[in-house]
């Protein structure tokens, strides 16, 4: 059975092979039929034990777009809450036929962990502060569709790296694609092992912005800490918002990205999530066919 587990569990071959599968599905979404019939006899189920918005509805419409038949689980309305396990949720369902799983979960390794306990091809679409590959994927997607190639960019990571799955998986993306990875936040959220993975800490956010060609903004993830962080809001706003006086201010326009949900007014300001530097509609518009093509590529190996 095939999965996607993580970036570092595939390799450059496999992200050519899916940026190619995803040039063509991105030019069928944007004929007046957006559908294919590719994915007719298989059956995917999405579950969702963590909230989102983007990932998961560009997971369904993807493969409503190829065809497939999808259910859709949300744990919160689920009998999880009756105590449940994981693997008895997910064996109930393969039961009733489903070929696929695309699962969100709190705890990092949880995808990896149901890969190894049920008989499906399991995607991981966020395990926790791990990783999020299909992000990775389709943040480099943008990066090759506005620069040309993500070989030789310097791509700066900007924010809450601790508890960021998007950062780790593209950290291993982009230096699998022969980009310079820095990062720059606070120091209490900069985890330790950072360098052990060749990438440089830039504390110093100017210089950051002045040295990249892209600036990816994280979000600071309060939600998966225990106690508020250090710096507040305010000072994290103040040392490592962008806004857009600061961008015009740099020697050269850097392209903005941000996965999403954007907190405006915190890692950066408005004028800055909405103008013409920033791609991340981009990115959202990109992650259809990013994940058209993963679903389609994995499918092929199940039909
Ligand atoms: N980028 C991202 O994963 O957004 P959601 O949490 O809304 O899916």
């Amino acid at each position: 059975v095939n999965h996607l587990l993580g970036i570092k569990y595939i390799n450059k071959k496999d992200i050519d092979l899916i940026f190619e599968t995803a040039d063509h599905f991105k030019e069928v979404i944007n004929r007046p039929i957006k559908k294919v019939p590719s994915l007719r006899d298989i059956t995917i189920a999405n579950i969702f034990f963590e909230n989102s918005t983007r990932t998961k509805l560009s997971f369904e419409l993807a493969q409503k777009r190829l065809s497939a038949d999808v259910i859709s689980f949300s744990a919160a309305q689920s009998s999880v809450k009756k105590g449940e396990t994981l693997i008895d949720t997910v064996n109930n369902i393969l039961s009733m036929k489903v070929d696929m799983v695309v699962m969100r979960h709190a705890n990092p390794g949880a995808a990896y962990f149901l890969s190894k306990n049920v008989k499906a091809s399991i995607v991981n679409a966020g395990d926790g502060a791990h990783e999020h590959p299909t992000q990775a994927l389709l943040d480099s997607y943008s990066i090759r569709e506005k620069l040309g190639d993500v070989a030789g960019k310097k791509v700066v990571i900007v924010g809450d790296i601790l508890h960021s799955r998007v950062a780790l998986s593209n950290i291993y993306a982009l230096q699998m694609q022969g980009a310079e990875v820095k990062v720059c936040g606070p120091k209490t959220l900069i985890p330790r092992y950072i360098e052990s993975l060749g990438v440089t800490v830039e504390p110093n956010l100017r210089k950051a912005l002045e040295w990249c060609d892209v600036a990816n903004m994280l979000r600071v993830q309060n939600e998966r800490m225990d106690v508020n962080f250090f710096p507040s809001t305010r000072e994290y706003a103040q040392q490592y918002g962008v806004d857009k006086a600061l961008l015009d201010s740099l020697d050269k326009e850097i392209v903005i990205m941000h996965p999403g949900p954007i907190n405006r007014g915190v890692e950066i300001t408005s004028d800055v999530a909405d103008s013409q530097q920033s791609v991340i509609l981009n990115q959202v518009e990109n992650g259809v066919a990013i994940r058209m093509a993963v679903i389609y590529l994995l499918a092929s190996k199940i039909q």
